[in-house]
């Protein structure tokens, strides 16, 4: 990409950049930018390892924080088009954007069913799935005991990351 590295940039531009990788978490890129990485982390990979490096060992608070910072899938700030440019795009390549009638009351009982037993949004990266591979995996986390499921969570949020990162750094 042009413009300056990450690891030229300051401290403003940097979470300019890449304090929404993490969906509304801008604390991630400002720790990482800390670290003082240097230029070994200016692709996609080594910001992300970076980025996750910070979100691993943040504290159990605040990562299920990351995770309810998450808007529902297909949820009402979907359809009032109130999401960040992001997730607006993620959602409208799985076809969530448009969905039927039938389709959005199972989003919505799915999601109901889902945050009644954990207490987080369903959080999974819609870019390496169809709408029917989201609905076969919401049902299948739903069965998770609640540690496995924030773990899962957590790994899902960390691929979503890796994805905006490609795509900011291609
Ligand atoms: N997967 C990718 N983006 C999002 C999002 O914004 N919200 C949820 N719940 N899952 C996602």
């Amino acid at each position: 990409v042009d413009g300056p590295r990450p690891s030229e940039m300051d401290r403003d531009a940097f979470v300019a950049a890449y304090g929404g990788v993490f969906e509304h978490s801008p604390w991630i890129a400002e720790r990482a930018h800390a670290l003082e990485l240097g230029p070994a982390h200016d692709t996609a990979t080594g910001l992300h390892n970076a980025l996750a490096r910070v979100f691993r060992s943040a504290s159990e608070q605040e990562r299920i924080g990351v995770l309810t910072a998450h808007p529902d899938l297909a949820g009402k700030l979907a359809a009032a088009a109130r999401l960040t440019d992001d997730s607006a795009a993620e959602q409208a390549s799985a076809g969530l954007d448009a969905l039927t009638d039938d389709e959005r009351a199972r989003f919505e009982r799915l999601n109901t069913a889902y945050t009644e037993r954990f207490g987080i949004p369903f959080i999974i990266a819609v870019r390496d799935h169809d709408k029917p591979g989201i609905l076969a995996a919401f049902e299948r986390r739903l069965e998770n005991d609640r540690d496995t499921e924030i773990a899962e969570a957590c790994r899902q949020v960390e691929r979503i990351a890796e994805l905006r990162l490609r795509e900011k750094l291609a």
